[in-house]
C-alpha cells in the first residue's frame, strides 16, 4: 500500500476566528504545523461574551510559531469582519481559507430571554461569520479559490432547552451558508459546515464525565482541514463529528400526500388534511433534495401527475415470475393440464400472467392504507366487519411478466345502505414509464357503517354488473378446490386471517376459514381464458364480478359461462351446496380464441 499523499496548504493563508480557544485553537494549531499562514483572531471576552483581552490569541500565535509555522494575532471582534480580514491582507497579501468558529453562549429560556442575550449572541455567530465571509469574498473571487467554514451546532439541528437564541443564530448559519455555496460554486469558492461536539469551556457544564473526556477538540480539526483542503470537492455540505466519528447530516422530505384530486380542486378541507395526515408525516420514503430546484421540479412533477389523474393514496407493487406462478397456482392452476403450463412455468416460451392477477396491486393499497377508511370518517372499518363486494379490473395495455407497478388509489363513490356503506374506490396501476397498465375497481361493504344519511345509488363510472341471459349456459367449467386452497392463495399477498385463522375466522361469524373472493375469481377468470380465449392472457380485456356467498377451500367451483360476441357472461355456483357465488359476472374478450 502506496502512502497517501500528505494534505498540505503551503502558500495559502487561513483565518481562524475565535482561535484563541478550543476547537479554533486546535484548526490554528493544524494549519500552521501543515504549511499555512495562519491569522489567529480572537477578541479574547469571556464566554458569555463580555470583555476583551489580547492574552487568547498571542498565545496561540506563540504556540504555532513555537512549533516552526507561521502565524498573526487579530483581536477584532468577528463583528468587525473587514478588519479581522485586513489582517490576513496586510500581513500575507492574501486569504484561501476562512473558518468561521467564534462563539459565545448566553443560555435562558425563551421567557428569560433579553434583547441582549438574543443580539449578542446573532451578532457573534450569525451575523460575524456574514460580516467575515463578505470581507473575504472579493479576495476568493478574484484568485478563483475559497474554502469557508460556517460552525453550526446540533442545537439548531434538533433545538435544546435552553437554548433559543443560540439555536436560531446555529441553524441560520447552515442556511447562510447554503445560500454561499451556490454563489460561490462558479468562482471555485466552497462553503461547508462543521457541526462539532467538543469539551470545551462552552460545554463542560453540560455534558456527562467520560462523552466530556473523549470528546476532544483535536480530533475534530483534520475533519475541518480536510474540508479545506483544495482536494475537497464537497461544497454545502454539513458534517457533523465529534469523538473521532465524522458524518454527513441532511434535511430530508417525505413522499407526502397530493391533497386535491384534479387541478380544478378549488377547496381543501381541514378534515380531508386530517384524513391523510399518516401519509403527509410518513418518513419511510423520505429523501434528501440537492436543490430549490430540484425541490420545485418534484412539486411540478407532481402536478403533472394531478392533471393527467395519476392521484390518490400511492403505493408500489413489485412482482416477478415467482408471484405470477405462486397466483396461478393459488387459482388451481395445475401442471396436469398442459395448457396452464404457461402460467406455471417462467422458461415456457408463453410464459404469461393470468390476468387476474393484476387485482394485487389495488387489493394491497386498499389493504395497507387508510384508502378505505378515509371515506367513512367516524366508522370504524376493520378486517372482521368488511366484505368484497364487488371487483373489476380492465387490462389497458399489455401485461408485463416482471416489473414495478405504482399504484394510485382514490375513493370513487361512498353510498349509504342501511345495513352497512359502500365505498367503491379506483386504483389505476401505472409502470415504470408512466404508462397506464391496469384499472382496479372494489366495492367493499362495510358492515355497520350505514345510516350515515347518504345516498343509495351509484354515480355514473361505477360499473354496472350485467345479470346472465336467462337460457342455459353454453358451457361449464367445474374445478375442485383444494382445502389448503386458501393457505396457498393467501401467499400471494392478501393475508386477512379469516382465510385460515379458525379463531378469526369466528369472530367475523364463520364456523371455518373461508376461501377468498377473489380465489374464486381467478378461478373463474382461468376458466373463461381457457373455454373462450385459447389460455390466451393477452386477449383479455376486463372483467366484473360480484361476491354473493362465501366458498369453503375443498369445495367445487362450477362456472358456467354464456358467450356473447366478445362478451361472456359467468356465474360461479358450489356444487356441493348448489349456492351462487359470484353472479353478475362477465369478462370482456379483445378477440376471441380458436375454440369458438
Ligand atoms: P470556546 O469558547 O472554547 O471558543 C470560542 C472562542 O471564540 C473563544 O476563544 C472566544 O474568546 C472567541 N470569541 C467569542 N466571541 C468572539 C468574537 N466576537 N470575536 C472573536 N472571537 C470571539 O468554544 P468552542 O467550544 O471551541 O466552540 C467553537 C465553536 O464551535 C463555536 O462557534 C461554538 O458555538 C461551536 N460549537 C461548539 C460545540 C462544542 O461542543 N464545543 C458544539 C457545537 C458548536
Amino acid at each position: 500500500m502506496s502512502m497517501p499523499t500528505a494534505l498540505r496548504y503551503d502558500g495559502k493563508v487561513a483565518v481562524i476566528t475565535g482561535a484563541g480557544a478550543g476547537l479554533g485553537r486546535e484548526y490554528a494549531l493544524l494549519f500552521g504545523s501543515r504549511g499555512a499562514s495562519v491569522v489567529v483572531n480572537d477578541l479574547g471576552g469571556s464566554f458569555h461574551g463580555e470583555g476583551a483581552s489580547q492574552r487568547a490569541a498571542d498565545v496561540v500565535v506563540d504556540e504555532i510559531r513555537a512549533l516552526g509555522g507561521t502565524a498573526v494575532a487579530n483581536y477584532n471582534s468577528v463583528v468587525d469582519g473587514d478588519k479581522v480580514i485586513q489582517t490576513a491582507i496586510d500581513n500575507f497579501g492574501r486569504i484561501d481559507i476562512l473558518v468561521n468558529n467564534a462563539g459565545i453562549l448566553r443560555d435562558k429560556s425563551v421567557a428569560k430571554t433579553s434583547d441582549l442575550d438574543w443580539n449578542l449572541v446573532h451578532d457573534v455567530h450569525l451575523k460575524g461569520s456574514f460580516m467575515t465571509t463578505r470581507a473575504a469574498w472579493p479576495y476568493f473571487k478574484k484568485q478563483n479559490y475559497g474554502r469557508i467554514i460556517m460552525t453550526s451546532s446540533n442545537s439548531g439541528i434538533y433545538g435544546n432547552f435552553g437554548q433559543a437564541n443560540y439555536s436560531a443564530a446555529k441553524l441560520g448559519l447552515v442556511g447562510l451558508a447554503n445560500t454561499i455555496a451556490i454563489e460561490g460554486q462558479k468562482n471555485n469558492i466552497f462553503c461547508n459546515v462543521i457541526v462539532p461536539t467538543a469539551a470545551s469551556r462552552m460545554t463542560e457544564d453540560v455534558l456527562p464525565e467520560l462523552l466530556f473526556q473523549e470528546l476532544k477538540p483535536q480530533l475534530i480539526a483534520p475533519v475541518v482541514a480536510y474540508l479545506c483542503h483544495e482536494s475537497c470537492e464537497d461544497n454545502g455540505a454539513i458534517i457533523e463529528s465529534a469523538a473521532g466519528w465524522a458524518t454527513k447530516v441532511q434535511t430530508v422530505r417525505g413522499k407526502g400526500a397530493v391533497l386535491r384530486t384534479s387541478l380544478d380542486t378549488k377547496v381543501i378541507t381541514p378534515e380531508y388534511v386530517k384524513s391523510v395526515w399518516n401519509q403527509v408525516v410518513d418518513m419511510s420514503e423520505a429523501k434528501h433534495c440537492d436543490s430549490i430546484q430540484e425541490a420545485s421540479m418534484s412539486l411540478m412533477k407532481i402536478l403533472e401527475n394531478v392533471q393527467e389523474g395519476r392521484v390518490g393514496i400511492e403505493d408500489t407493487f413489485n412482482f416477478g415470475a415467482k408471484d405470477l406462478v405462486l397466483y396461478a397456482l393459488g387459482v388451481g392452476a395445475s401442471v396436469k393440464n398442459n395448457d396452464d403450463l404457461k402460467f406455471l412455468y417462467e422458461n415456457h416460451p408463453e410464459f404469461s400472467p393470468l390476468p387476474s392477477f393484476f387485482v394485487m396491486p389495488g387489493l394491497l393499497l386498499s389493504m395497507t392504507t387508510d384508502l378505505v377508511s378515509s371515506a367513512l370518517p367516524g366508522s370504524s372499518v376493520e378486517l372482521t366487519n368488511i366484505l368484497h363486494g364487488e371487483q373489476y379490473i380492465e387490462i389497458v395495455d399489455d401485461l408485463p411478466t416482471s416489473g414495478k407497478l405504482t399504484t394510485y388509489g382514490k375513493v370513487f363513490d361512498v353510498m349509504d345502505k342501511g345495513s352497512g356503506a359502500v365505498v367503491v374506490t379506483n386504483c389505476d396501476s401505472y409502470n415504470e414509464e408512466g404508462n397506464l397498465l391496469v384499472k382496479n375497481q372494489s366495492a367493499i361493504f362495510i358492515v355497520g357503517a350505514g345510516k350515515f344519511g347518504g345516498k343509495k345509488q351509484p354515480i355514473q363510472g361505477v360499473i354496472p354488473l350485467i345479470p346472465a341471459p336467462k337460457r342455459s349456459p353454453d358451457s361449464s367449467i367445474q374445478y375442485k378446490t383444494s382445502e389448503d386452497q386458501a393457505a396457498l392463495y393467501r401467499l400471494s399477498g392478501d393475508l386477512n386471517p379469516l382465510h385460515i385463522d379458525p379463531s378469526f375466522a369466528a369472530i367475523a361469524g364463520f364456523k371455518t376459514p373461508i376461501l377468498h373472493g377473489l380465489c374464486s375469481f381467478g378461478y373463474s377468470v382461468r376458466a373463461v381464458l381457457a373455454k373462450y380465449a385459447d389460455n390466451n392472457s393477452s386477449l383479455f380485456k376486463a372483467v366484473k364480478v360480484r361476491f354473493v356467498s362465501p366458498v369453503l377451500p375443498g369445495q367445487t367451483l362450477k362456472i358456467d359461462m354464456w358467450k356473447d360476441g366478445t362478451r361472456v357472461y359467468f356465474r360461479t355456483s358450489v356444487v356441493e351446496t348448489g349456492k351462487d357465488v359470484i353472479t353478475g359476472a362477465y369478462v370482456d374478450l379483445k378477440g376471441a380464441g380458436s375454440k369458438l
